[in-house]
């Protein structure tokens, strides 16, 4: 079967905050956004080459959340423009060929929207039952839930006596999808986007829509779990307040909304209580993508990934199509996460190498393709309240004050190393990051047995390397991926490189043994 659009493009997320400043008021902006598309596509090799932009938020907020407490679902945050700057947006995109993608936060408001202003306004409020309220006296919450940004989930509203819940900050209070008119005021919000010409949604926290009916207590984890920092000894299982098999009905009403335009997408930010459960996201009338934060967050190390490829695979079945992504606005950027013990340049190529090979819809997170590394932020300068500044920093565009980002003096976040790593230098080094990350994009592009080909991992590999092939009826690859720091032999094939992580070895004959540098990775065409 044809592969859709968003099975074939290369997604590009950009926080809009840090990405181009048009105005000089040191905030990233939309037509900073439209003024640098030509670097993201303009059709030529120059350009990075890719399909599509996810956008985080650009609603009206308060910004306890950044942006992620929405206070107006149909408008445009001032700080980033107006209607008009988005529609120059999508027209300048889509003039490209670059598809838009937007934000859409379903599971809580901020508490100053006017949903959540007339619910707290009394009892009897019609929109009372929007948000979800529970009696329980002063002292002890209605349950044991802990909020995912600390402390407990409930908030008493002292006025009624009543408490809210909140699954992340206290003034990001949950909607209550057991009421249908919820759920239909968020359809026509899907609406919106979609008739203005949004390409579809990335969804945030899709799984958290519904809470058990009851609202027992969660468990508690009783070991850590190797490969999410924060899901130490001790810490909540969200059980009852997550994946609850309700979500689905929900999702299942997003997606025929979806269905009602021409060919969108649906991509759930899904964080399933057991990764098997990951796949039931991806049923036909679901939705289309979900990211796979077991791949995220796998500690470089070829076990880790081979672990979360071959779940992925297993689980998924022929209709469901993976997502691969290394870094974005919630966690560590992967090269300085892999800095951590080793060469992080060397590892996030190996790494954006996998990632773009594998078989699915690769996500890139604005700056990766620099080589952009987490900035370390004074306390004064600190803006999210859970510590994530680190990987939202502005993007390097040059070596000039500011970083060709903002004219402006002061910037909203602190900018990093500017001088060693920016657009402007790479664009003319051949061996640079940004060169890598656009040759690679553009041989995915041209060679379709990396994105409709088969995909099998190979058995046979030394411990610390990760070997699989990607077979179509033109082309046969083999993708080698040494994690190690050590040289190794492998089992290869017959023919000739066609890649390598540090573009030295193309046209390279291949044997029916190889030899990989440690953190090297090749493509290898029979
Ligand atoms: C998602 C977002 C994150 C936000 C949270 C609450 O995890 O990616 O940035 O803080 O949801 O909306």
């Amino acid at each position: 079967m044809a592969l859709k659009w968003w099975q074939r493009a290369v997604f590009y997320q950009i926080y809009p905050r840090s990405f181009a400043d048009s105005n000089g008021d040191g905030i990233g902006d939309l037509d900073g956004i439209t003024a640098h598309l030509d670097y993201l596509n303009d059709g030529t090799e120059r350009s990075l080459g890719i399909d599509a932009i996810w956008l985080n938020p650009i609603n009206p907020s308060p910004n306890k959340d950044w942006g992620y407490d929405v206070s107006n679902y149909c408008g445009i945050n001032p700080e980033f423009g107006d209607m008009a700057s988005f529609d120059r947006l999508l027209k300048e995109a889509h003039r490209r060929g670059i598809r838009v993608i937007v934000d859409l936060v379903p599971n809580h408001t901020s508490d100053q929207h006017p949903w959540f202003v007339e619910s707290r306004a009394s009892k009897t409020n019609p929109k009372r039952d929007w948000y979800i309220w529970k009696t329980a006296s002063p002292d002890k919450a209605p349950n044991n839930w802990h909020s995912q940004f600390g402390g407990p989930a409930w908030k008493l509203d002292v006025p009624s006596g009543e408490y809210y819940l909140h699954l992340f900050l206290d003034e990001q209070p949950d909607l209550n999808y057991r009421n249908p008119a919820v759920v239909e005021a968020m359809h026509d919000v899907i609406r919106f986007w979609l008739e203005r010409g949004a390409d579809g949604y990335r969804i945030d926290v899709v799984a958290q829509m519904m809470k058990d009916a009851a609202f027992r207590d969660n468990p508690f984890r009783t070991a850590h779990d190797p490969d999410i920092p924060w899901f130490e000894e001790g810490s909540q299982i969200p059980l009852h307040s997550t994946d609850q098999i309700e979500v689905h009905d929900v999702i299942r009403g997003f997606r025929l909304v979806a269905d009602s335009f021409d060919d969108r997408v649906l991509v759930g930010e899904t964080w399933p209580i057991e990764q098997e459960r990951l796949a039931d996201y991806l049923r036909p009338d679901e939705l289309h993508l979900a990211f796979n934060f077991r791949f995220v967050l796998a500690r470089y190390m070829a076990s880790r990934f081979r672990d979360a490829i071959a779940t992925t695979h297993r689980t998924f079945g022929p209709g469901a199509w993976p997502t691969w992504t290394l870094s974005n606005h919630d966690f560590s950027r992967h090269i300085s996460r892999y800095s951590d013990g080793g060469d992080g340049i060397a590892r996030a190529r190996v790494a954006a190498l996998m990632m773009l090979t594998l078989r699915g819809t690769p996500f890139i997170y604005y700056g990766e393709e620099i080589g952009m590394r987490d900035v370390r932020i004074p306390r004064e300068r600190r803006r999210d309240p859970v510590g994530r500044d680190g990987c939202r920093t502005p993007m390097q565009w040059s070596r000039s004050p500011g970083a060709g980002f903002s004219t402006a003096a002061s910037t909203w976040l602190p900018i990093g190393e500017a001088k060693e790593v920016n657009v402007a230098a790479q664009l003319d080094d051949p061996r640079s990051m940004l060169s890598f990350y656009r040759r690679l994009i553009r041989l995915r592009r041209e060679t379709p047995a990396l994105v409709e080909g088969s995909f099998r991992l190979q058995a046979d590999s030394p411990a610390d390397c990760l070997i699989y092939h990607r077979e179509s009826p033109a082309h046969r690859l083999l993708v080698a991926l040494n994690f190690g720091a050590e040289p190794r032999e492998i089992s290869s094939m017959r023919g000739r490189l066609i890649f390598d992580t540090d573009l030295a070895r193309i046209g390279e004959a291949s044997g029916a043994t190889l030899k990989l540098a440690g953190n090297e990775a090749v493509i290898v065409e029979s």
